[in-house]
This record gives structure tokens, sequence and C-alpha cells, in this order.
């Protein structure tokens, strides 16, 4: 929030929630006319069947560029009329078109099915029983009655009997999904457009091969540099190089790993996107060279809001080229964000993301290792749209609040703003990454970003932006992140200890002892509370914090395991419980435990004062082991387990090896680091993975997967690649003892 000014979030759904009684929904007769088709592909094992919908009077349907490109799955139009088709598959499915800018979906949700995906939603795991906006939303103050957030991904899953359906609503325009609120067993889908879209449904499927397939058509993460992977800290600002540097040395004095460094807004020129202050940022590119010498990256910030500033090179470069939105009298758009009145550069148009790409060279020639998109949806804070969800369709081009020139297909046609609004963040994101790539050839770049649209993961990492140091946010980012991850987005985190208001000591290590299993792993905070890095909050906190992140650290072979197994497969780091366990009644009805991969399960104390908790682990007749002192538990039932401040909350399921490093400052230390790995049980399997954290080599043999086993002895077998360390390996047996071992 900026200082001494009200906050206005651009909220477009603030009412959204208000019900909808079922006697005042409307009922439209079907006016549709345009051209329908169907067709199938099979992808990973999965009939996935595309419909395609080009109402009357659109020639082509526009792309969203959620799907991969390159992905050569080729669909095959099936014959006959496609309505009947659709119906057939997903079964009782009803489509029609209600008015010049509305589309509806409809069928029946059987009894016992759980609706899980849809990206960012404020809501346990089980998305059921409400209606869900996705129009992309800054929220700063979300809670029970919000509904939009700041992503949008229109993955919808539905997931029965063991099994899981899905519909993938490809089009940035506003959606409403009704998950059956007024318990009348249906599920209805408002797209809010006048354009042309693909609505995908998946086929019954085992929920990790539904991810699989969207992830195939939508795309995976490439691994990411494993810096990113590290513990990295922000805060709201550090205004000046000296704070920096001092942050730097704490870390690094006290012993708490770090990797990253994080400039929020007030390294900027009065908040010129593009610019360091010279006051306070004296030597910019000297400082981010000094602190790469002990190891630390830096990270910035940049939002999309061109200040309005006439002497301004890159408000007058991107006034000359055109690049701003303009609203329907052909004035530029502007609006307030944090450097004042600014302009809003059109990423849906190539040139402007050329032209962005171009002008983030600044932060590479400095030095920067990673950006930020932030702001993303986009912010504003004067401009207030009326809810989405109050429309009955989408209005007309000439009245939304501006407008974008729309040439993904070439010649550039103009579109209002909502018609891609959900689409502006990842067509930043897809802008930054390539100006990473074209900096740093052969270099994993890293983007993280507030606003996502569906396919995100190809281009940048997320986190589930303003959250507030509360147990409830604590608690609630859990399924939060679940679903995000099921929606084909595997590099997630929140903000750790919260973002706004203001983080006790208890709540911070509660946060850790979660956080270290969240991909992305960034504690930051914004201006107005109390200092929230972990030794902010005096000795017993910050030993008990620095353990934790030195855990995560151990952890990292077992992470970058993860990453690539998403890039085989789909699945994301943080899986519901349900993923591995989908026939098992009390994984069913878990939000507040996960799994972290397949051997991981994470159950964490996210109450104040709490010092037990029940921990349900699955599977009868196994055993699990407590990470944090080899404790065992019986599977197939809940344990009341004491949990003491601290605490790592997580438990390895029986017959896992985990490879875990030695302790390191940084992973600038990664490479020399021992592996030692550790069999779970009197015997054990595991695939590990590994590579050099930095280049694009794994795509081209650059990587070592091993199959490893113990029963007797033990055993690796290379199953691919040849990349080779020089590091040493060791075996813990399940007695304890620990001896060297060849890969
Ligand atoms: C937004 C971001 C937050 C950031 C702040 C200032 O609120 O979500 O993370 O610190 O802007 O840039």
């Amino acid at each position: 929030m900026e200082a001494g000014t009200e906050f206005v979030p651009s909220d477009f759904t603030r009412l959204s929630r208000s019900p909808r009684p079922v006697f005042k929904r409307k009922v439209y007769d079907d006016i549709f006319q345009g051209r329908l088709s169907l067709a199938l592909a099979q992808v990973e094992g999965v009939k996935v069947y595309r419909f395609s919908v080009l109402p009357k009077g659109e020639s082509a349907m526009p792309s969203t560029h959620a799907l991969a490109p390159g992905s050569d799955i080729a669909f095959d139009v099936l014959e006959g009329d496609a309505r009947l088709g659709l119906a057939k598959v997903l079964s009782g499915c009803t489509f029609q078109q209600s008015l010049r800018a509305r589309f509806e979906f409809s069928f029946p949700l059987a009894k016992t099915a759980l609706c899980l995906g849809l990206g960012e939603r404020y809501s346990s795991l089980n998305l059921r029983g409400a209606r869900h906006t996705l129009c992309s939303t800054d929220n700063p103050n979300h809670d029970e009655s919000s509904d939009s957030l700041y992503k949008a991904i229109p993955f919808s899953i539905f997931l029965d009997d063991g099994l899981a359906s899905a519909c993938f609503l490809d089009s940035a325009a506003p959606q409403i999904y009704d998950l059956d609120s007024e318990l009348d067993g249906q599920v209805r889908i408002e797209l809010l457009s006048a354009r042309g879209f693909s609505f995908y449904y998946f086929d019954k499927a085992p929920l990790s091969q539904i991810v699989a397939a969207f992830t195939a058509l939508t795309g995976r993460s490439e691994l990411p540099p494993l810096w990113a992977l590290g513990h990295q800290q922000s805060r709201w600002s550090y205004p000046d190089a000296e704070t920096v540097r001092d942050l730097a040395r704490e870390f690094r004095r006290r012993r708490i790993p770090c990797d990253t460094l994080v400039l929020d807004i007030d390294y900027m020129d009065d908040y010129r996107v593009f610019t360091s202050d010279k006051g306070r940022f004296p030597d910019f590119k000297g400082l981010i060279e000094e602190l790469a010498r002990d190891n630390f990256r830096m990270v910035t910030i940049v939002d999309p809001g061109v200040k309005l500033d006439k002497d301004y090179k890159i408000y007058q470069e991107g006034l000359k080229l055109d690049l701003f939105c303009r609203d329907a009298k052909g004035e530029v758009f502007v609006d307030r964000v944090w450097p004042g009145r600014s302009v809003f550069p059109d990423f849906q148009m190539e040139a402007t993301r050329k032209w962005w790409a171009e002008k983030l060279q600044f932060y590479y020639d400095n030095g920067v290792s990673g950006i930020w998109n932030d702001m993303n949806e986009p912010a504003f804070f004067d401009t207030r749209f009326i809810p989405v969800s109050s429309f009955d369709e989408l209005p007309e081009t000439g009245e939304q609040p501006f407008l974008q020139r729309d040439d993904t297909d070439g010649e550039p046609t103009t579109v209002g703003h909502l018609e891609v609004r959900n689409l502006y963040g990842s067509m930043m994101c897809e802008a930054t990454y390539n100006a990473a790539l074209a900096a740093r050839p052969g270099e994993r770049p890293f983007v993280l970003t507030r606003s996502a649209f569906a396919g995100i993961q190809r281009h940048a990492a997320v986190w589930l932006g303003d959250n507030k140091s509360w147990w409830e946010h604590l608690r609630k980012s859990l399924p939060m992140l679940l679903n995000v991850g099921l929606s084909g987005v595997p590099f997630a985190g929140v903000d750790i200890g919260g973002f706004g208001e203001t983080c006790s000591p208890e709540m911070l290590l509660r946060w850790y002892e979660v956080g270290i299993f969240f991909p992305f792993f960034r504690n930051h905070c914004w201006l107005k509370g109390r200092a929230q890095e972990p030794f902010a909050y005096g000795a017993a906190v910050e030993e008990k914090a620095r353990r934790l992140i030195e855990l995560r650290y151990s952890l990292l072979p077992y992470i970058s395991g993860l990453f690539h197994e998403h890039r085989q497969t789909g699945a994301p780091l943080m899986r519901p419980l349900l993923y591995h366990y989908p026939q098992d009644a009390m994984a069913l009805n878990c939000h507040d435990q996960f799994m972290f991969g397949a051997d991981i399960l994470v159950a964490p104390v996210m109450e104040r004062a709490q010092t037990h908790r029940y921990v349900y682990l699955p599977e009868a007749g196994s055993q699990w082991t407590a990470l944090a002192d080899d404790k065992t538990y019986e599977g197939g039932r809940s344990h009341y387990l004491e949990m003491p401040l601290g605490t790592c909350p997580a438990f390895v399921r029986e017959g896992a090896i985990l490879p875990f490093a030695d302790a390191m400052q940084s992973t600038g230390e990664y490479e020399q680091a021992a592996i030692t790995f550790k069999v779970y049980g009197q015997q054990g399997s595991a695939v590990f993975f590994e590579d050099d954290g930095k280049s694009f080599d794994y795509k081209e043999g650059g990587f070592a997967q091993w199959q490893l086993a113990y029963s007797d002895g033990f055993l690796s077998r290379l199953m691919g690649g040849h990349y080779k360390t020089s590091r040493r390996y060791f075996l813990q047996k399940p007695d304890g003892s620990k001896i060297p071992v060849q890969l």
C-alpha cells in the first residue's frame, strides 16, 4: 500500500459471492448460429475431446497462448453433430450461446464428486458448493467473501470414485464456475465473451494421468535454476545499498542459508521501471557483483505500469511506438499505480513483448538474476470495475475500460480488455522469459509472477500474492497451493510469514516449518509490520529457523528430482493426499496435510498456541518415519502427535530412499556437497536425478538418472544421461550406520 494514499484495489468481483438465488437464475434461449466442431486426441493415455466454438461473425479462433507451442498433439475431427457428441462424452452436457457475449455449459455432477483445480482459489481443497469467478484481480484483503484472485486458470477437475475427469475452457475472458452451489447437482460454466474458444473435456482417468494430459497440452516447466529453489529473502523494501549489504552480511554471519535477496519497488528511481535510484543505489551493478562474490543472487521487481512522465525515455518510446493500451476514444489509458499516473503496455501485441524484452536487458546488464513480475492483473489504484459476475454478458468492446490489440494470429484486431484480461500477466511473463533467454543464452531463467493464465508454468513460477500474517492465511496456503499445482503449475509458494499485518515469532516458525516444503521458498512482507527476517525475533527463534532452512537445503537433491519428475509427468511437487491415495476416504477429505512428492507427507501445525495435532498417515500395514527424529508410526490411522515449535512436520514413506545433501550456506556450495542416501525401512528403492542445476544441458543428456535399491546391499543403475560430479555419496543403512558408496 502506498503510504498516505487510499488504496483502491481493482476489484472486479467484490460482490460476486453475493448469492444469486436459484429463482433469479435467468433462463435464456440458445441463439448460437456459428460453427462447432468436435475433435479427439489421445493425450498421455487420456481421451481429450476438443469442442471448438466459433460464433457467427467471427472469422478465426483467437489463441490464448495457453497451448505449448510445438506440442504435436493431433486432434482428429469427429464427424456428426458436435453438440450431441459432447453430450455423449460428457454425459448430459448442454451448451448454448445465451446472449451476444455469453456462453453456457452445464452438466450433472456425481453426488460424491470432489471439484479441484481452477488455479488460485481462496478455498479449501474441494471447490464444490460455491461459485468461482475467474477474472484476474488484485485483492490484498482476501477472505472468505472474496472470489477472483490474482490468477485465472480455467482447468476444473472432478474426482469421483478414484477417477478424475476435467474441463479446460481455453478463453482469456471472464468465466464463472458454479460447482453445485445450489445443491442441484449441476456444474454451470458461464463464459462472458463474444469471441471463439475451445472447450476441452478430459475423459475419466486417474488424477495423475489427467494432470499429465493437461500439462502435455499446456506445457511443463523446464527445470528451474537450482539457486531459485534456495531460500529467498524479500521485503517491501530494502531501501538502499547499505541495507542490502547488511542483510547479506547478517545471513552469512549468522549462518542462515540464503541464496537470493529481493529488491522491491524502492530500488527504482521514483518507481520508473528499468531504472535504479542513483542516490540510494549509487553503484547498482557493483552492489550486485559484490553480493555475487558471496553467492547471493539478486531478484528485482518489475511492474507493468510505466510512469507518465514526458521526460522518461521508456514512456516516450512506448508512446512513439504506440505500444500502450488505449481507451475507446483512442486516448492512452492512464491510471495510478506506485509511480503515480501511469500507462500500461499492451502485452497482447508481439511488438510490445519484444520491446519490453529489450528494455529488460537493463537488469541483466546489471547482473540481476531473476525478474519478479508484480501488479500484472493488471492492478490499478483508481479504476473501479463493475463486478464481472453481475454482468449477464461481457460489455460491448467500446464500453470496456480500455482496449487491446491482439496480433497473436497475424493482423492486429481490437479487443476489449476484458476479453483478454486473464492473459495480461502471462503475456508479460512470456516477454520476460524470452528476455532472460536472450540475455543469458543457455542459462535457466527465473521469472516470478503474481497474475497468470493456463500454461504459465512454461515461463514463470508463481506466488499467491498479498496474503496476511493470519493463521487462516497460513492454513489456506495448503489447499490453495494444492489446487494451483493440480492446475499445471509446479513452482509455487506464498509469502512466508505473511505479507500484510504483523507476524509473531510463533507464526513465523510455524510458517517456515511448512514453507520449507513449498516449491518457491520466499520470506516477504510489507513495509508496515515488524521486520520478518528469520533473525529478527531473537536467538531462540533464529536457531529453530536456521535448522528448518538447513533442512530445506539438504532436501535440494530430492526437490530437484521432483522438478525432473514434473517435466516427465506433469506432477506437481505439492500433491493432495488423494493424488497418491485416491481410494482412501480419509485422504479425500484432507486439506491440512499434503504429499511432497510421493515419499514425504507434510502435516504442519497451523494454529496459534497449538503444540499437538492429529496426523493422518495412509496405507495400513506400512510404516512412516518422522523426518525430525526418526520415530516410526503405523500407516492407515491418525496419530495425535506432539509438535513443539520448530519441529519439521514431515513423515517419510516406508520403502523410500531420500537423498540428503550436506549443509550449505547457499547453492553455490551444492556441487561440492556430499549426498547421503537414507533408507526408510529395511529395504527401499528410488530414482535419483542430478544435473548441473544451471544450464539446459539436461535436454541433451547432461544429467544422470539413477535407479537406486537397497535390500541386502546397495545397488545403483544408470537409467539415463551422462552427467558426472566429483561429489561423494554415502549410504545410511536402516541400522543408522553410514558407508561410502559409488554411483
Ligand atoms: C504488491 C505485491 C507485494 C509488493 C508490493 C510493493 O502488493 O503483491 O508483494 O511488496 O506490491 O511492490
